[in-house]
């Protein structure tokens, strides 16, 4: 399968003829090289309700039929919007065509934040994301702080690839997610979720250098990796 990074959180996944995305935030993410209007998409994952996450999904969606799987709140609440959904909670996984998607915890909040209303739509809980595809394992983790359960889900799975966010202030910060890549014994592992706004710089080959030889990939956003 086709990994490619879009910078921020937004990962695609090119498999058997089915594309995934998995938190597509094109506009408005300055790292993204392509358009939301130009994305193909048969599946939707997302990690949690923040606007950075949620991104494009909606018109993406609409546009290419896609089904997008969220957390039950979360996914619902999509489904007003005219979406295909298809809703799951933490713990649980779901056998779709394509493979296997399990959702796990992630510590970090989750609520839709409408500026002009001075609204947040309560989306429920935030989450990372097992996929098992082509018997490789893909961990998500979405937002999340580090927590020492992340040595159970190694544990559980056999993780081929981790993307892990080092930005910090709202998420792991570099040393954290090293420490996190350890206990979750990804064989890769790229770095995601900083250098998209001022707050979240970092240099994520300082980042590699605390991971085990070999073990991190540094991706720029339209980078490909086969898997
Ligand atoms: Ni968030
Ligand atoms: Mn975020």
């Amino acid at each position: 399968m086709k990994i490619t990074y879009h910078g921020h959180s937004v990962v695609q996944i090119d498999t058997k003829g089915t594309t995934i995305w998995i938190d597509p935030f094109l506009t408005g993410n300055p790292l993204a090289t392509v358009a939301a209007d130009d994305v193909k998409a048969n599946v939707i994952i997302l990690t949690h309700g923040h606007g950075d996450h949620v991104g494009d999904t909606v018109s993406i969606a609409k546009r290419n039929d896609s089904l997008v799987i969220a957390s039950a709140e979360l996914s619902d609440w999509l489904s007003w919007q005219g979406v295909r959904t298809h809703a799951m909670s933490i713990g649980g996984a779901s056998w779709l065509d394509f493979g296997r998607v399990k959702l796990t915890q992630a510590f970090h909040s989750s609520g839709y934040v409408d500026p002009d209303t001075q609204t947040i739509v309560y989306t429920g809980m935030p989450t990372g994301i097992l996929l098992t595809i082509e018997d490789r394992t893909i961990y998500h983790a979405g937002d999340t702080g580090i927590f020492s359960d992340m040595k159970l889900i190694g544990e559980l799975d056999r993780i081929d690839l981790a993307f892990l966010p080092i930005g910090d202030r709202h998420t792991m910060g570099p040393h954290d997610a090293a420490l996190a890549a350890e206990w979750l014994q990804a064989k890769q592992v790229v770095p995601v979720h900083y250098n998209t706004f001022p707050m979240f710089k970092q240099d994520p080959y300082d980042f590699v250098e605390l991971l085990q030889p070999g073990v991190g990939i540094v991706m720029h956003a339209g980078d490909l990796l086969d898997l």
